[in-house]
C-alpha cells in the first residue's frame, strides 16, 4: 500500500515539479522584464512630479543665484530614498548646482538636446540609474535644466524578492494541488478497486436479487462483464493447470468432498439405476446397465458415499430393498445407498418412453428422427419429476445438500427441489447434446423445461458448443440476464453457472483380474472360429439410431468392396445392447440393422466366415473389455453423441498401446481425441477408407496414437469431471453462505436502526 501511494504520488508530483522548473526558467524572466518596465514607468511619473514640485522654488532661486537655498532644496528632495542625485545646468550646458552624489561623468548630457522631459537608464559602477531632465523656464526665458537621478537598484531587489516569493508561492500551490490530487485519486482508486474487487469476488452476482448492477459505479459497468469473464477464464485456467498437474483419484475426490464441502451430503438423481436386480433361472442376478451415465457416475458415488435415487426397473428390484426402498451397493462391497423409486406402467410410458425418449431424445440428437410430443406424456413427465424431487427432499438429511441431477429425464426437477430446499446446491448434468435454439424451439414446453433447468446452481454440458447453444436458447425464449462470456444466467433473481465438464471414465486400477491382450485375442477368435491373424473390428453400443450402426456396417461393406483381399480375413463384431425396445422407432431400427447385417453377410460371407457378427444382447463390462482387447479396431460412428464413453473405455482397455480408434466427428470425444481416425459417419467412403487404414496401420503408428490418447484419458478421468463440478459447487456454496450472512447482518442492523 505505501509503495502504491508513493508511486501514485510520484505520478502526480513529478509533472508538477516539471511545471515548476518551467516556471523558473521561462516565466520568471518574463515577470522580471515586466517588473523593470513597471518600475521605470513608476520612476518617470515620480521624476515628473518631483520636477514640477521643484520648478516653482527654482524659478525664484536660480535668477537670484541663491546657492545655499538651492542646495537646501536639493537636500530636502534627496530625502526621498530613491532619489540619488540632483543637478541644475545652465542653458549652455554647464552644471551650476548639484548634490555631492551627482556623478561627474554624467555632466549635462541630457541638456545637449533641445527638448526636455527625456528619461534614460544609465549603468554606473554603483548600479543602474534613472536619469530624467526637465526644462526650467520663467516668463518665456530658458533658465536651464533640472536633472534628477534616481537609484534603480531597488528594482533589482524588488525583482529578486518577487522571483523568490513567486517561486515559493508556486511551489506551495503545486504542493497543495499535488496533495489534493493524490488524495482524490487515492479515494477514487480505492472506490474503483473496491468495486473491481467486489466484482471479482462475485459479489455483484450475489446482488442479483436486488436488481442488476445496483452499486457498481457507472464507470465500471462496461467492464463488469469483461472482468467476470476474465475471472472465469482464470479460474478455468487455474483449475485446468491444477488438474493437469495432479492426477485425480477417488481419494482426492473424497478429500475434496471432506475439505471443500465439509463432508456435505451428496445425492444423485438419475432415471437409470446403477445396479438392477434381475430375476433369472439361476435366481436373482445383479446387472450393470449399458449406460454411459452409469459408467461415469458410479465410481464417483463409490468415492463419495452418498445416496443415489433412481427408478427401480429391475425385475427383482422390489425384493432387494429394505422397507424404505433402499439397498446398499455395490453388492460386493457396499459403499453408498441406492434409493429406488417405483413407477407405474403409465408413468414409465409417458415420462420415460414418451416425453424423454420420443420427445427430448430425438429433439436433442440431430439424427433425423422426428420428435413426438404428447400432452399426456408431458403430464407424466411433470408428475414423475415431482415424485423424484420429493424423494430427494425426503432423503436429504440437511437443508443444503449437494444434489447431482442427471440428464434429460429430469429437466424440471432442479426447480422443484429448489422450491423445497432453497439452500441446496443443485448440479445438473445434461449427458446428451443441446441443439441450437431453433431446433429446441419446436418443443411445446420449451419455456417450462428451461425454467426447470435454471433451478440449478450449476448446469453442465460436455462441450462448449452445447453450452453456447443452451445460452442462446435461454436468450431466445426467456427473459433472463445472460453473461455469455462467463456463462452465467440470472433468472428470477437466481444465478445459474453454465459450464462445460467433459465426462470421462474411471481409469482401471489394476489389470490383475482381467485376461491379457494375447489371451483375449486368442479366446475371442477361437470362439468365433477365426484364425489367429484374422483382423477384427469391434463396436459396442446400445441398439440406438443415434449410434450410426447402419452407417458403420455400410462402411464395412464398402471397405470389402474396395479391398476384396480382406474378404474372409476381416470381421466386425457388434455388441448391441437392446434398449427402449418397446418404442416403434427402436423396433424398426433393430429390424433394419438385422436386415443389413444379413444382406452384407450373405454377400461376402462364406462357410463359417461372417463379415459382421451381431451380438444383440447385454454384455457385462468384463466381457466388453475382452472384445476391446481382442480387436485391432474400435468403431464409434455416432451420428450425434454428447461424449461417447465407449471410445474412452476402448482406450483404457488397451494397456498394450495397440489398437486403432475410428471416431465420429459428431461425438464430444472427438474434441479430446484427435489422435483417433476422425470420420464423418455420413460419408460412407471416408469411413471405409479410415477402417482400411486402421486395420493396416503399422504398429509404431498405433502405438504413438494410443499412448497419447491413454495419457489424456488417464489424467482427464471421471474423478476430475466430478471434482471440477464439486469444486465449483463448493465455491458457489461458500459465496452463498457469505452473502446470506451479510444479508442477515444488514437486516439486523436495519431493525436496530428502526
Ligand atoms: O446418453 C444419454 C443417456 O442417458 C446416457 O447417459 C446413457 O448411456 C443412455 O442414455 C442410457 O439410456 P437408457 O437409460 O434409456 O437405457
Amino acid at each position: 500500500m505505501p509503495t502504491r501511494l508513493f508511486r501514485l504520488s510520484l505520478r502526480f508530483v513529478l509533472p508538477l515539479a516539471l511545471a515548476l522548473g518551467l516556471f523558473a526558467y521561462a516565466v520568471v524572466p518574463l515577470v522580471d522584464n515586466l517588473m523593470v518596465r513597471w518600475s521605470v514607468r513608476d520612476l518617470d511619473t515620480k521624476s515628473q512630479s518631483l520636477a514640477n514640485a521643484l520648478q516653482e522654488p527654482l524659478r525664484e532661486y536660480v535668477p537670484e543665484r541663491a546657492e545655499r537655498r538651492i542646495n537646501q532644496l536639493f537636500e530636502r528632495a534627496l530625502r526621498d530614498q530613491r532619489l540619488y542625485a540632483i543637478a541644475f545646468c545652465d542653458p549652455a550646458g554647464a552644471i551650476l548646482y548639484k548634490t555631492p552624489t551627482y556623478p561627474q561623468s554624467l555632466g549635462c548630457r541630457l541638456g545637449q538636446e533641445e527638448s526636455s522631459g527625456k528619461e534614460s537608464l544609465v549603468n554606473f559602477p554603483q548600479g543602474p540609474l534613472h536619469v530624467s531632465d526637465s526644462r526650467l523656464e520663467s516668463e518665456g526665458q530658458n533658465l536651464g535644466k533640472l536633472i534628477l537621478v534616481h537609484d534603480m537598484s531597488f528594482i533589482e531587489r524588488r525583482s529578486a524578492d518577487t522571483r523568490k516569493y513567486g517561486i515559493l508561492l508556486f511551489a506551495l500551490l503545486a504542493l497543495v494541488i499535488s496533495l489534493i490530487t493524490v488524495f482524490v485519486a487515492h479515494l477514487s482508486w480505492r472506490d474503483w478497486m473496491a468495486s473491481v474487487k467486489s466484482i471479482l469476488r462475485g459479489e455483484s452476482e450475489a446482488r442479483e436479487g436486488k436488481g442488476p448492477h445496483l452499486s457498481t459505479p457507472p464507470e465500471i459497468r462496461p467492464l463488469e462483464g469483461d472482468l467476470r469473464a476474465l475471472l472465469h477464464e482464470l479460474n478455468v485456467e487455474r483449475q485446468t493447470r491444477d488438474d493437469a498437474t495432479h492426477l485425480w483419484t477417488p481419494e482426492k475426490l473424497r478429500t475434496l468432498l471432506h475439505e471443500e464441502l465439509s463432508g456435505d451430503e451428496v445425492l444423485v438423481v438419475s432415471n437409470r439405476e446403477p445396479y438392477m436386480h434381475m430375476r433369472t433361472r439361476n435366481g436373482i442376478e445383479v446387472q450393470r446397465p449399458a449406460s454411459g451415465l452409469i459408467t461415469a457416475v458410479e465410481p464417483v458415488m463409490r468415492a463419495c458415499s452418498g445416496t443415489w435415487i433412481a427408478h427401480g426397473s429391475g425385475s427383482a428390484d422390489k425384493e432387494s430393498v429394505d422397507r424404505n426402498d433402499r439397498v446398499a451397493v455395490p453388492p460386493s462391497n457396499p459403499s453408498y445407498t441406492l434409493r429406488r423409486v417405483w413407477l407405474t406402467k403409465e408413468e414409465e410410458q409417458g415420462y420415460y418412453y414418451g416425453f424423454a425418449n420420443e420427445g427430448l431424445w430425438p429433439l436433442c440428437h440431430i439424427a433425423h428422427v422426428r420428435p413426438v410430443f404428447r400432452s399426456s406424456d408431458w403430464e407424466q413427465y411433470e408428475a414423475v419429476n415431482q415424485r423424484f424431487a420429493d424423494a430427494v427432499v425426503r432423503e436429504a438429511r440437511t437443508d443444503d445438500p449437494v444434489v447431482l441431477v442427471q440428464d434429460y429425464h429430469f429437466a424440471l426437477l432442479p426447480r422443484m427441489v429448489r422450491e423445497q430446499l432453497p439452500k441446496a446446491t443443485i448440479i445438473t448434468f445434461w449427458h446428451i447434446p443441446w441443439p441450437n435454439s431453433e431446433s429446441f424451439g419446436i418443443c411445446p414446453w420449451r419455456e417450462e423445461l428451461l425454467d426447470g433447468l435454471l433451478g440449478s446452481t450449476i448446469l453442465g454440458f460436455h462441450t462448449p458448443f452445447h453450452c453456447k447453444n443452451f445460452l442462446e436458447t435461454v436468450d431466445r425464449y426467456l427473459e433472463a440476464r445472460i453473461e455469455h462470456e462467463s456463462g452465467t444466467i440470472s433468472f428470477g433473481g437466481k444465478l445459474t453457472q453454465v459450464e462445460q465438464y467433459p465426462i470421462s471414465i474411471a481409469w482401471p486400477e489394476s489389470e490383475a483380474n482381467l485376461p491379457t491382450v494375447a489371451e483375449c485375442r486368442a479366446s475371442v477368435r477361437a470362439e468365433h472360429g477365426m484364425s489367429d491373424d484374422h483382423l477384427l473390428a469391434v463396436g459396442v453400443d446400445r441398439l440406438d439410431y443415434t449410434k450410426g450402426i447402419i452407417e458403420r456396417f455400410q462402411a464395412v461393406e464398402r471397405m470389402l468392396e474396395l479391398h476384396p483381399n480382406l474378404i474372409g480375413r476381416f470381421s466386425m463384431i457388434q455388441i448391441a445392447a437392446p434398449t427402449r425396445s418397446s418404442l416403434d422407432e427402436y423396433q424398426n431400427f433393430e429390424a433394419r440393422v438385422r436386415a443389413l447385417v444379413q444382406r452384407i453377410n450373405s454377400r461376402f460371407g462364406t462357410g463359417n466366415y461372417l463379415p459382421i457378427v451381431l451380438k444383440a444382447e447385454h454384455h457385462g463390462s468384463d466381457q466388453v473389455t475382452r472384445y476391446f482387447r481382442a480387436a485391432e479396431v474400435c468403431l464409434v460412428t455416432s451420428l450425434h453423441d454428447g461424449m461417447n464413453l465407449v471410445a474412452k473405455e476402448f482406450i483404457a482397455a488397451r494397456y498394450d498401446d495397440r489398437g486403432v480408434l475410428v471416431l465420429s466427428q459428431f461425438t464430444g470425444a472427438a474434441r479430446e481425441l484427435p489422435e483417433a481416425l476422425v470420420v464423418n459417419p455420413y460419408h460412407i467412403e471416408q469411413s471405409a477408407e479410415a477402417l482400411y487404414r486402421a486395420v493396416t496401420m503399422p504398429e509404431i503408428e498405433q502405438c504413438e496414437r494410443m499412448r497419447s490418447m491413454r495419457s489424456l484419458v488417464r489424467d482427464f478421468n471421471i474423478y476430475r469431471w466430478a471434482g471440477r463440478m464439486l469444486l465449483d459447487a463448493a465455491r458457489l456454496r461458500q459465496r452463498e453462505r457469505v452473502v446470506t450472512k451479510i444479508r442477515s447482518h444488514s437486516r439486523k442492523s436495519l431493525r436496530r436502526v428502526v
